[in-house]
C-alpha cells in the first residue's frame, strides 16, 4: 500500500498504520494513535482511510444522540445501505463489526476523547465486543481511536481502563525531526534551518494553516519574517503558544503551569531553580511539573554523570521562544509593536533560545549517528556536570555520548562534546573536553575511546583545525549536523 505523495515523511509511521491496517485474519482489533496537537494525526488516519476504502468518523463534542446519528451517516456513506438509527453505542459497535467482515477495513475514530465526554461507557463497551463472545469475532475492522489530549489518551490504556491490553497498534505521533522539518520548509541552508526550528520546531501545521507557506527565502530574510510571522497579531501562531498549554493540559491555573515554563525557558531548569524562580517550594511544583511532562510539553533530561539530578527542557520550541521572547513585551506585540520590540530581543532570542536549542539539535544528532562517528552505536545521550575539586569548578558537558550498558564492564563513553551556536571554538575548548576525560576515567567510566567533539555553527580556529585529523577528536559543523 503506497504512502500518497502529498503525506511528507512518515514512513514508519505509514508502514505501521498499513500493517495494522491490512492484516486479513478474522478478529476485529483496536489500534491507537496519539501525539500532541496539530502533528498530523489526522491528516495520516484520513490519508489511510482514503487509500484502504476504509471509514474515517471525525467525532465532535457533541450529545451522543447527534453523534450516533452522525456515525450512521458516515457508516451509509461507506456502506451504500441504509443503516437503522442507532439508540446508543450497544448498538452501533456491533453494527459496525458486522460491515467489515469481508476484508479488512480501517475504521478510524478521530477525536475520540470528545465521544467518550458524551458517552463515557463507550471504552468499556469496545472492549466488551472485542472480546471472547463479542461481536467482532467474525469482523475484519481495524478499528483505530486517535485523540491528541494526552492525558485523555494515555489514560485510555493504563492502569484499570477497559482498553487496557487490547490495543495492537500503539503509535504516538511525534513531530518531525530536525532533518525532516528542514526539508519540509524546504529549508537547504542548515543556518537558516536551525533559526527557524527554534521557534517552530517539528510541527506540521504551523508551515501550513498557520503560515500558509510564508517560508524565510534566505538568511537574510529571517528577522523580516519572525516579524511578519509568529509576532505578528494577525497570524495564528501569534497564540498558539498561550493556547498549546490550556489545550495540551486541561488546567485550571495556567499561572503556576507559565511560571514553571518560564523558568526552564530562562534557564533555571532544575527542580530547585525552578522552585526558585517561582517562589514556591520544591513539593508545590511536582505536581505541575508532572502534568506538564505527560502533556509532553517538559522533557526530564537526566545527568548521566550525577545520578538523581536532572534537567527539564521544553519540548515545544514554540514555547520556549514565547516565554523568552514575546511575554515580556506582549503588551506591546498585541500593539503591532513587533518591527520595533524584535531588535531589542534578538540577543534574548540568540542566547535563551537559539542557544540551548542548538545543543539539543546536537544531542539529537548524536542519538541517531551512525556507529563510524563515535566509534559504535550510541545506546544513551544527554548533558552531564564533571566535578573538578582540584580546580574548584565543575565542567559542563552538553553532549555525553555513552555505550548501551554492558553489565559488570565499566561504563563506556563514546563522546564528550561542547556546543556552541554563535562562537568560533578554539583549542581551549578541547583542552576543557580532555580534563572531563579524564576526571571520568577517575571515576571508573571507560575512556579508552573516547572521542572529544566540538559542535560549532561559527567554525574553528586554526589551533583547533591542527587537531582535526587526531582519532579522539571530532569537529562536527553545520552540514554534517543536517547531513
Ligand atoms: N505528513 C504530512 N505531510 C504534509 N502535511 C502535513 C503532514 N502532517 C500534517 N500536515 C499538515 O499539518 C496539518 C495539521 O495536521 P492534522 O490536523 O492532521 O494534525 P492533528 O495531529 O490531527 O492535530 P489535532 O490534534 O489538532 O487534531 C494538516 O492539515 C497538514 O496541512
Ligand atoms: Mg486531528
Amino acid at each position: 500500500m503506497q504512502k500518497p505523495g502529498h503525506v511528507f515523511g512518515r514512513d514508519a509511521e505509514w508502514a505501521g498504520l498499513v500493517s495494522f491496517a491490512a492484516d486479513a485474519r478474522p478478529g476485529a482489533t483496536l489500534g491507537v494513535v496519539s501525539g500532541r496537537r496539530r502533528q498530523g494525526k489526522s491528516y495520516l488516519l484520513q490519508s489511510l482511510a482514503v487509500s484502504m476504502g476504509g471509514i474515517y468518523f471525525p467525532a465532535l463534542e457533541l450529545t451522543e444522540a447527534v453523534s450516533l446519528r452522525l456515525f450512521a451517516d458516515e457508516l451509509i456513506r461507506f456502506s451504500g445501505r441504509p443503516v437503522p438509527q442507532f439508540r446508543d453505542w450497544l448498538e452501533a459497535i456491533p453494527y459496525l463489526f458486522g460491515l467489515g467482515d469481508d476484508r479488512p477495513v480501517p475504521v478510524v475514530i478521530d477525536e475520540f476523547p470528545s465521544l467518550v465526554k458524551a458517552s463515557p461507557g463507550l471504552p468499556s463497551i469496545i472492549q466488551r465486543e472485542l472480546g471472547p463472545g463479542g461481536s467482532g469475532a467474525a469482523s475484519r475492522a481495524r478499528l483505530l481511536l486517535c485523540g491528541s489530549a494526552m492525558s485523555v489518551m494515555g489514560r485510555l490504556l493504563s492502569g484499570g481502563a477497559p482498553l487496557r491490553g487490547r490495543a495492537s497498534l500503539e503509535l504516538v505521533v511525534q513531530p518531525f525531526g530536525y532533518r525532516d522539518a528542514a526539508r519540509f520548509w524546504g529549508i537547504s541552508d542548515p543556518r537558516l534551518a536551525v533559526l527557524v526550528h527554534s521557534v517552530v520546531g517539528g510541527t506540521p501545521a504551523y508551515r501550513r494553516e498557520f503560515l500558509r507557506d510564508d517560508v524565510p527565502v534566505g538568511i537574510a530574510d529571517f528577522d523580516d519574517w519572525v516579524v511578519r510571522t509568529v509576532l505578528n497579531t494577525q497570524t495564528a501562531l501569534f497564540r498558539e503558544a498561550r493556547y498549546l498549554l490550556a489545550e495540551e493540559t486541561e488546567i485550571r491555573d495556567p499561572l503556576l503551569y507559565h511560571s514553571v515554563l518560564s523558568a526552564v525557558a530562562t534557564g533555571n531548569a532544575t527542580s530547585g531553580g525552578i522552585a526558585n524562580y517561582v517562589g514556591r517550594k520544591a513539593n508545590e511544583i511536582t505536581h505541575p511539573i508532572t502534568v506538564l511532562e505527560d502533556s509532553r510539553l517538559l522533557v526530564r533530561e537526566p545527568d548521566l554523570f550525577r545520578t538523581g539530578r536532572a534537567r527539564y527542557r521544553i519540548a515545544e520550541p514554540l514555547i520556549t521562544f514565547y516565554q523568552a521572547v514575546m511575554s515580556r513585551d506582549w503588551a506591546r506585540l498585541e500593539r503591532g509593536e513587533a518591527p520595533a520590540v524584535w531588535p531589542g530581543a534578538r540577543a534574548r532570542f540568540l542566547s535563551q533560545v537559539v542557544g540551548p536549542h542548538f545543543e539539543s539539535l546536537c544531542r539529537e544528532f548524536a542519538i541517531t549517528a551512525g556507529d563510524d562517528v563515535f566509534g559504535g552505536p550510541p545506546g544513551e545521550v544527554g548533558g552531564g556536570v564533571v566535578a573538578d575539586p582540584a580546580n574548584r569548578t565543575q565542567i559542563e558537558i552538553d553532549v555525553a555520548v555513552l555505550a548501551p550498558a554492558d553489565h559488570g564492564r565499566p561504563r563506556r563513553i563514546l563522546s564528550l562534546g561542547e556546543v556552541k551556536w554563535d562562537r568560533v571554538m578554539d583549542a581551549s575548548h578541547l583542552d576543557r573536553l580532555s580534563r572531563a576525560r579524564d576526571l571520568l576515567a577517575v571515576k571508573g567510566f571507560d575512556t579508552q575511546g573516547t572521542v572529544l567533539a566540538c559542535y560549532c555553527g561559527a567554525g574553528f580556529a586554526p589551533d583547533l583545525q591542527a587537531a582535526r585529523d587526531r582519532t579522539d577528536v571530532a569537529l562536527i559543523d553545520l552540514d554534517q549536523i543536517y547531513s
